[in-house]
């Protein structure tokens, strides 16, 4: 939209210069500034007789500069890469489209999710412009078993892209919890459909805080934390450059994945698992397994010593029993 694009900047624009450059009058910038802040929730600030601006400037994404940042590899595999103003979410837009023959390869990303998901049905607050949801849709010629372990591939990947933009202290929780000081940071929503023998698409979506707006972020049901907070004021990062590394990594691990399984990524699991050695609490439903926690196994499961001995397990939400003794190891 051309009017969020004259703002994005966060510099004050009058009424006036904004009606030249849109070619319309000062009464129709006026209604499209308040469409703007209520469809898209944006926070216009109006400063009498001066002009408008956004109360923080937004970097949007632009797919000449994803497209360029990408590897030649991931380029050239590349399906497809939409970015769209507003979405209900990224991973159930590409399911649709997936029904419609959309092709492996396929990336969609969105300045903003009206219905963002998270995992075990919860919701994924995705204000406009402010952090990074991105989907990937790939099609396998065979079942789905043991893809489950890929969500564990791609929570390396994404602790992996953070710290190389700069964030330290990032930590992993089972499955796919990105944490830093135990607030999450970023999520991983791993969909697989199709026969248990036949072909099968994956969508893989990945959602990651870098800039939540205080408004926004007082709808989050659990400690949360974004990339501007970890990094501080002087290490603000390009979202377009983080999101063109994530889709380098997500791709090449996929194709890892496959040729090799979780083996490779386990160590790196490992070095992240802020669980590891600690006692946790395993919720499935209404039952609570306690036990401690003795890492992940080659398929993934979490393993856990627990009264009964030691165990296994492909699903649940895990969350630390560990009295503080390290205040902020992820
Ligand atoms: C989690 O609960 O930890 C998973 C969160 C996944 C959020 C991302 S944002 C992009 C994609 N679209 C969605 O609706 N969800 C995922």
């Amino acid at each position: 939209m051309q009017l969020i694009r004259l703002l994005a900047d966060g510099s004050l624009h009058s009424g006036e210069t904004l009606a030249a450059q849109l070619g319309m009058s000062r009464a129709a910038v006026w209604k499209a500034l308040r469409r703007v802040r209520d469809r898209f929730g944006l926070a216009l600030v109006s400063e009498r007789g001066r002009g408008y601006r956004l109360e923080t400037p937004i970097e949007l994404l632009d797919p000449a500069c994803i497209l360029g940042a990408l590897s030649p590899r991931t380029r050239d595999a590349l399906a497809d890469l939409q970015i769209h103003q507003q979405i209900d979410s990224t991973s159930r837009h590409l399911m649709r489209a997936s029904a419609l023959g959309a092709a492996s390869g396929t990336i969609c990303l969105a300045e903003h999710q009206t219905a963002g998901r998270g995992r075990l049905g919860r919701l994924w607050v995705s204000p406009y412009g402010a952090n990074l949801y991105l989907s990937g849709l790939w099609r396998f010629p065979s079942g789905p078993a043991g893809l489950g372990a890929l969500s564990l591939a791609a929570g390396v990947v994404v602790a992996d892209v953070l710290q190389r933009a700069g964030a330290q202290g990032v930590g992993l929780k089972w499955p796919n919890d990105v944490l830093w000081c135990r607030r999450k940071l970023a999520g991983i929503l791993l969909e697989v459909t199709g026969e248990a023998q036949g072909p099968c698409v994956l969508v893989l979506g990945v959602g990651v805080n870098l800039r939540m707006t205080r408004r926004a972020g007082q709808g989050i049901d659990q400690p949360w934390v974004d990339l501007t907070e970890v990094l501080g004021e002087s290490g603000a990062v390009s979202r377009n450059r983080l999101a063109a590394n994530l889709i380098d990594g997500l791709s090449d691990a996929i194709e890892r994945f496959l040729r090799e399984g979780l083996e490779p990524f386990l160590s790196g699991w490992h070095a992240l698992d802020v669980c590891r050695g600690h006692p946790v609490r395993l919720s499935m439903g209404e039952r609570k397994i306690d036990g401690t926690a003795l890492g992940v196994g080659m398929d993934g499961a979490l393993c856990l010593s627990t009264l009964e001995g030691e165990r296994r397990f492909h699903a649940g939400e895990v969350s630390l029993r560990r009295v503080g003794t390290r205040e902020c190891d992820a």
